[in-house]
């Protein structure tokens, strides 16, 4: 049984793209979700991970209470290609094939420019004249904080260690961010420098990212890949809180549960990285700064609710998360069934 609404496949001899869009809900609007750029060792890694990710789009993008269904798109990176702007065009005019019930932003791999290029064919996209990572920093950073006061009883988290996995656009903000509230910072990145320019940066230390995940801290937050934490990895985890912007954290979801039972707690992805799709309502809708600050900000009281509840039901995060979107999609599915319109996104 299919579980994305739409799978597109596209493949171009002349521009060597070859890419996979999953539109996987459109019940709340247009699937917002970013345009990833990966090495994949097969088609079907690829596919599979662009469903899921868009899968994640949906929570996000319902749990954040914004107007916009779920989708993502992966492009192959099959090494270096001769003219990257004629690919991103290209791939430009088979999102303009979904009608507009897909709308491209930025992802790992990809750039503001990128989604310019994307543009030029013109479609609708996010992220082409605002980068939306600092947001999504922000966001994370709030997600952060909330988790470790709400298992600590603590205000802030002066003092705590957060190792960031990843030192990118997200990865470089965030610790930046924590370690102006007191936090202690270790980075890890695939690549050293990066790592080390960061780490030095923020007065912290680098882990080799081989130890990412075994070396103790306070909070480990997954800012690179998918599906870091999984049934193999669980056990060496030494932190106490994963809370990090990766989307697709998780390699399942029965990784929540034995997260718990480790005493680990889990603040589901798509609930702490929301910043990024917040700034892009926010700017489609002309919100001020002010109002974007605290839509964001709002995701650690989100995050608080969300641990509370757990706490008080034996329940994990990521259940309760996933039944607030679902409950948010079929009342969503019953009030156009109730107008008559019956469908989503034509
Ligand atoms: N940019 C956003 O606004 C946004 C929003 C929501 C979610 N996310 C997610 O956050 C994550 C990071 O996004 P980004 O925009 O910062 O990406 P980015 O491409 O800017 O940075 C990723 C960083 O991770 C490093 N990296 C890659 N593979 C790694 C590995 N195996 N181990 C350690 N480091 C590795 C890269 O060298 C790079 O420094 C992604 O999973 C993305 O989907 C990003």
């Amino acid at each position: 049984m299919w579980a994305s609404e739409q799978l597109v496949l596209c493949a171009d001899e002349q521009t060597g793209l070859r890419a996979v869009i999953a539109i996987d809900d459109t019940t709340l609007g247009p699937g917002l979700g970013g345009v990833r750029r990966a090495v994949y060792a097969s088609d079907a890694s690829a596919i599979s991970e662009c469903r899921r990710l868009a899968a994640g789009m949906t929570l996000k993008n319902a749990v954040a209470g914004l107007p916009y269904g779920g989708a993502k798109s992966v492009i192959l990176d099959a090494g270096p290609v001769p003219d990257r702007d004629a690919l991103m065009r290209r791939f430009g005019t088979f999102v303009a094939r979904t009608g507009g019930a897909y709308v491209p932003g930025v992802d790992m791999g990809t750039t503001t420019g990128d989604l310019g290029a994307i543009r030029s064919a013109g479609v609708a996209v996010s992220c082409a004249d605002e980068d939306p990572s600092p947001w999504t920093a922000l966001g994370v950073a709030a997600a952060i904080v909330a988790a470790v006061e709400q298992l600590d009883r603590r205000d802030g988290i002066d003092g705590a260690t957060v190792l960031v996995q990843g030192a990118g656009h997200v990865g470089d903000a965030l610790a930046r961010d924590l370690a102006a509230r007191g936090a202690r910072l270790l980075i890890a990145d695939v690549d050293a420098g990066r790592a080390e320019a960061l780490a030095s940066a923020v007065g912290g230390g680098t882990v080799a990212d081989s130890r990412a995940l075994t070396t103790p801290c306070d909070v480990l937050a997954p800012c690179a890949i998918a599906r870091v934490v999984s049934e193999r990895t669980i056990d060496g985890l030494a932190c106490r809180i994963v809370a990090g912007a990766a989307n697709d954290t998780l390699a399942t979801r029965a990784d929540a549960e034995r997260l718990a039972r480790r005493g680990i707690a889990y603040v589901p992805d798509f609930v702490a990285n929301a910043g990024g799709v917040v700034q892009i309502h926010a700017s489609e809708s002309g919100h001020d700064e002010a109002r974007l600050r605290a839509d964001v900000l709002a995701i650690g009281a989100r995050v608080r609710g969300l641990l509370e509840e757990a706490a008080r039901a034996g329940e994990t995060a990521l259940t309760i998360a996933e039944r607030h979107a679902a409950r948010i999609l079929r009342a969503a599915r019953a009030d156009r069934q109730a107008d008559g319109a019956g469908q989503a996104v034509a």
